[in-house]
């Protein structure tokens, strides 16, 4: 059997959160990385193939997408679902036609149904309406995992799909146009203090439970998956636990050093009320996350006072 260390490993999307969280945690342990001397763009099916053909990999883990949060997926829709389905084909595809051994496609717990039950579990996706805010988004995540099972039961190739829960960490966008909860919270509490505000607004109750995964325990996920998964049906990844967002404000107000109030505009939309999944399928396997939420949130404040904080 080849050495696992000497297969070619490509992760798409290596510059982003998840791909450079992957990347570290495979130079880390001495793995070989792969990938182009210059951006390519996936969305061209010629130049990616093209790379495919020079690259050779054994391996792909495919983390690159068009990511957003509420506002850029309520705003370029389009742009959503043409960039992920442009991204994910030409990698699944290429991915096929040049013999890669296998591929994980990461896809977001968004592609389940608005009103599932909770903790959901992976036998309800296309059981109900998604959520319409990021409708198209969610399309496209789906397109890839039946991409993936088709070719799987087609080809006979071992393409994996995994679902991870909300992530934060290192490396996450911190554009208040376009971040997530996390991130949106440490810049603007961030801001609060440098400022001296007394008060940061919050939107919402604050009631709303989420669920967050350091993105870290994510990487350590995918190397398991990668090893010990070898089936076309998806797998839910997330922390098991939940905060709500006023409980989260407060921990990142505790771990800036913020002293002013918290209030909550509840005039802007709460969003559902719980979003949790089911992750006995993976904790059965063996595996669990080992970062705690304060403990990620204080890594992941560093990193933004480091790379974002001075910069503008
Ligand atoms: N962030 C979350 O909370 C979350 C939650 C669940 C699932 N996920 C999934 O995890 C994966 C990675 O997300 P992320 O948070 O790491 O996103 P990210 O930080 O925005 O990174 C996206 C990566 O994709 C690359 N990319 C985008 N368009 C490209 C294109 N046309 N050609 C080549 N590369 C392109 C980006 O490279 P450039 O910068 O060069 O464009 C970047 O490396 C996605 O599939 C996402 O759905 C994320």
């Amino acid at each position: 059997m080849q050495d696992p260390l000497q297969q070619r490993i490509y992760v798409a999307g290596h510059t982003g959160m998840v791909g450079s969280a992957i990347s570290r945690r495979l130079k880390r342990d001495g793995y070989l990385l792969v990938g182009p001397k210059s951006r390519v763009d996936l969305r061209d099916q010629r130049r990616t193939m093209d790379m495919f053909s020079e690259l050779k990999p054994d391996l792909v883990f495919l983390a690159a997408a068009k990511v957003g949060g509420i506002y850029a997926n309520l705003t370029y829709p389009a742009d959503f679902i043409y960039d992920n389905l442009m991204i994910q084909t030409n990698v699944i595809h290429a991915s096929c036609q040049h013999s890669v051994k296998k591929l994980l496609f990461l896809g977001s717990s968004c592609i389940y149904p608005a009103k599932s039950p909770q903790p959901i579990k992976e036998e309800y996706l296309l059981s109900g309406y998604l959520e319409k805010t990021n409708e198209a988004y969610a399309l496209s995540k789906i397109a890839g995992i039946f991409m993936c099972q088709s070719y799987n039961r087609q080809y006979g190739t071992n393409f994996i799909s995994l679902m991870p829960a909300n992530l934060y960490g290192p490396g996450d966008t911190f554009d208040p146009s376009n971040s997530h909860v996390i991130p949106a919270l440490i810049r603007k509490i961030h801001t609060g203090k440098e400022s001296g505000a007394e008060s940061v607004e919050i939107w919402g109750t604050g009631n709303p439970r989420r669920e967050f995964l350091y993105v870290d325990d994510l990487a350590d996920a995918c190397l398991f998956l990668m090893e010990n998964y070898d089936s076309s049906e998806i797998i839910n990844v997330g922390a098991g636990k939940e905060v709500t967002i006023r409980d989260l404000a407060h921990l990142i107000g505790e771990v800036i050093g913020y002293r002013g109030e918290f209030t909550f505009n509840d005039d802007m939309p709460d969003g559902v009320p719980q979003k949790l999944l089911n992750t006995s399928k993976i904790a059965k396997m063996g595996w669990q996350p080992s970062t705690a939420l304060r403990e990620g949130l204080e890594k992941t404040y560093q990193w933004f006072l480091d790379n974002v904080a001075g910069s503008g």
